[in-house]
């Protein structure tokens, strides 16, 4: 594995590489849940290329950019195991210039659930996802849908701007216990933990009445809220169709339920697609 951390070194080793190209952009901390979209960029492709880059501009404002877990000696052990073939790990000042180009997103999509609550996130996440797509030349890009609305904004700007890449969506990695693999759970202490299983719950037991024949999204949403009753803070539950538009009633395979909440100081996504 060559572990890269300039622009140029990537380009130059990219000049060489023959065949597909599977491509995983991380911010680090991996677990789990990303050692399976390396593991199906590998399957798929003649080369795996992952990024690790924790991006600045997609953190607002007092949210836990400076904090946020880093392990690089233990990320790179993981990749090396993986058969990654290049490890792109670049400094801020080699992705960033001054007075940059900005990158929106859109003023729907971009602006409900997670762009309600986290304004800007997704501009930044865009740029740096447009960045990263376009140095790794790569032919698959694989995302979890465990971040549901990233992963419909980039399909979006992958369609929107013509890209040639293709974009993977990739099922929710969840330990034992049904509670969704994030970087995040490391501030979690095993109170905590115990308390987050609530989302999966949540989500697990409107899954259930879906399939006993509830189709009404106001019902559902409040079983959801008796089941996370653990929780300190309920931030959204939502029951959206693919394209984000909040549903009345349930549309099956066209649907996403979404609940983000705060447990102790930190805060969760997760989500179901049924
Ligand atoms: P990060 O949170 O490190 O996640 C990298 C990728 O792993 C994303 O596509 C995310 O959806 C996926 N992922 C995280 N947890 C997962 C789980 N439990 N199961 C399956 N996939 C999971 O998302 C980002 O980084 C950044 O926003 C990034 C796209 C890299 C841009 O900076």
């Amino acid at each position: 594995m060559e572990i890269v951390r300039t622009v140029e070194a990537l380009q130059n080793i990219k000049k060489k590489l023959e065949g597909s190209v599977g491509f995983v952009p991380t911010m680090g901390a991996l677990h789990s849940g990303h050692l399976s979209l390396i593991q199906r960029a590998g399957d798929e492709n003649d080369h795996t290329i992952v990024s690790i880059f924790l991006n600045p501009t997609q953190f607002l404002e007092g949210e836990d950019l400076e904090s946020y877990p880093k392990r690089e000696e233990a990320d790179i052990k993981i990749c090396e195991l993986s058969g990654v073939d290049i490890l792109f790990m670049p400094t801020v000042d080699q992705m960033y210039e001054e007075d940059e180009l900005r990158i929106s997103a859109p003023a729907r999509r971009g602006y409900i659930l997670e762009g309600a609550k986290r304004p800007g996130h997704f501009d930044g996440m865009l740029q740096v996802v447009m960045k990263l797509l376009n140095l790794s030349t790569a032919t698959r890009a694989y995302f979890g849908k465990k971040d549901a609305q990233q992963l419909a904004l980039i399909i979006q700007m992958a369609r929107s701007y013509f890209f040639s890449c293709e974009i993977i969506p990739c099922d929710i990695v969840r330990d034992e216990q049904g509670l969704a693999l994030s970087s995040r759970n490391a501030y979690l202490s095993e109170e905590e933990k115990y308390r987050a299983l609530s989302l999966s719950r949540s989500l697990k037991r409107a899954t259930k009445m879906v399939m006993s024949g509830e189709r009404e999204v106001g019902l559902l949403i409040s079983e959801m809220m008796s089941v996370l009753k653990e929780v300190d803070r309920i931030e959204y539950i939502a029951i959206c169709d693919r394209d984000l538009q909040k549903l009345e009633t349930v549309e099956s395979g066209n649907t996403i339920i979404l609940v983000a909440a705060w447990v102790g100081e930190t805060r969760l996504i997760d989500n179901i697609w049924i």
